[in-house]
């Protein structure tokens, strides 16, 4: 059969609230344009996040009944420990409530003032936590994953080039190289075995450590299987196991490919870094055996990461994606291509030329995909990355609309809802207006300020 279907049966629902165009325009008056201030019981298909938004099976529900809560030594701690270690083979496995958890207690490691870390493309809070610390975050992402037109079958590369000559004569400020994957900033483009292997020595070589920001670590296991030579034949998890022996450590959000609600982790190999880094996590999180968790957590987890890597699941779940990726791209709509593993990327500037970047041709996208359809997405431009350090504003590389897919969570007709919001915004696309911003705080603007729509 060709069609790829949801491979699951739906055992309980969540009513959506069906509301009019009308009260959507009056709810993002009061959400002062601002998709993050509007209550989610406002919204139809919520596109926000893939972030803990997905829904568990009825094996993690069940697992939740097992979680033993206890302070030290439950071994809904040992269960999720064994799961994690099956998949990414690190000696030390610290948990903690989410992912930013793990980033923050990695720069309090490897941070400080003078310090610079590479990564193909920083995730914002992986950014936020790099710049707390006094250092900066550099990208090295391939050309081909700043070109939305672009077919590479590794868009989320590190460029090995840039990354070795910036080595060359920084080495002495990086104390780690990091590698997301899937790139999640760039499009959720994944990264290739040979290139993860490939940084991976070229951190060895200058003695530094190599860590991973996994949060996607089975989608792109998945396309690495679908693209890279030579790994069609293999399972998930040898490809995963693949990807992160190389490494030295890894932070993970267990809200994506954890297949969680909540939940995240540090992990890594080195003794003397592990006991620094628990003395923190028992400061800052919890006892190292539930980390930011509770033991319910903690079980639904260690079910989840033996379901993320069902190849029947992986398909599906990257069909999803390419199914409005393709919906879209003959419908005239400019996307970022191929698609990406967790979520479809339109590329606002290109499709509202009429609206200067700095007037935020995403936010307008954004807001209009609400009001017509009920939709909400996320800006990922100049709202998210314009205001500079020095207090200017500059537009960003891209300005992107990220509508990111909760995993099973929803149907075909629901992606097909989403193509048709598509059809009602490219009749009106010339009235669309830009925004600007009135209120905003001084860091990580786009979850809060407050927008204003120009008038000609
Ligand atoms: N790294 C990447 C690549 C991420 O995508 C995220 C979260 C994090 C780290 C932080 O993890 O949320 O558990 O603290 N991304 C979400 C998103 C929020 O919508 O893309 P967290």
């Amino acid at each position: 059969m060709k069609t790829i279907i949801e491979p699951f049966r739906i055992k309980a629902v969540e009513p959506i609230q069906l509301t009019t165009q009308a009260e959507r325009r009056g709810y993002l008056t009061e959400a002062r344009h601002n998709l993050f201030l509007l209550p989610s019981s406002r919204v139809l298909i919520d596109l926000l996040t893939d972030s803990g938004t997905g829904a568990m099976s009825a094996a993690q529900w069940a697992a939740v009944m097992t979680g033993d809560e206890s302070y030290a030594g439950a071994p809904s701690f040992f269960r999720f420990e064994q799961a994690v270690k099956n998949l990414m083979p690190f000696k030390h496995v610290l948990p903690t409530h989410q992912g930013r958890a793990a980033e923050a207690m990695l720069m309090s490691l490897f941070g400080g003032l003078d310090k610079i870390v590479p990564n193909n493309t920083h995730f914002d809070t992986t950014r936020a936590n790099v710049e707390a610390s006094g250092a900066r975050g550099v990208d090295f992402v391939i050309a081909e994953g700043l070109d939305a037109n672009s077919l590479h079958p590794f868009k989320g590369n590190m460029d090995l080039e840039r990354l070795e000559a910036f080595m060359a004569e920084h080495h002495a400020h990086v104390p780690l190289i990091m590698l997301t994957i899937t790139n999640n900033a760039g499009g959720g483009q994944p990264v290739s075995l040979a290139n993860i292997q490939a940084v991976s020595e070229i951190a060895h070589r200058y003695k530094k450590p190599f860590f991973i920001d996994g949060c996607r670590f089975a989608e792109n296991a998945h396309f690495i299987k679908m693209r890279e030579h030579g790994q069609g034949r293999r399972s998930i998890e040898d490809i995963v196991r693949d990807c992160f022996s190389c490494a030295d450590g890894m932070t993970m959000s267990a809200k994506k490919d954890g297949l969680g609600n909540i939940g995240g982790w540090l992990a890594l190999n080195d003794d003397e870094l592990a006991e620094d880094a628990r003395a923190l996590l028992i400061r800052t999180e919890g006892f190292p055996t539930y980390g930011g968790l509770a033991g319910r957590d903690l079980d639904a987890l260690a079910v989840g990461l033996k379901e993320v890597v069902d190849e029947n699941y992986l398909a599906y779940r990257a069909r999803t994606n390419a199914y409005i990726v393709e919906r879209l791209d003959a419908m005239g709509v400019p996307v970022v291509k191929p698609a990406g593993g967790h979520a479809v990327f339109v590329d606002a500037r290109a499709w509202l030329s009429h609206i200067d970047p700095l007037a935020y041709p995403g936010q307008a996208l954004a807001t209009t995909l609400y009001e017509l359809g009920g939709i909400r997405s996320c800006e990922i431009g100049t709202v998210m990355f314009g205001r500079q350090s020095d207090g200017t504003e500059q537009a960003a590389p891209m300005d992107l609309v990220r509508l990111a897919m909760p995993r099973r969570t929803y149907t075909q007709s629901h992606a097909d809802y989403v193509i048709e919001v598509f059809e009602e915004v490219a009749k009106r696309l010339l009235d669309l207006k830009g925004l600007r911003i009135v209120k905003e705080p001084r860091m990580l603007r786009h979850f809060t300020c407050a927008f204003e729509v120009l008038t000609d």
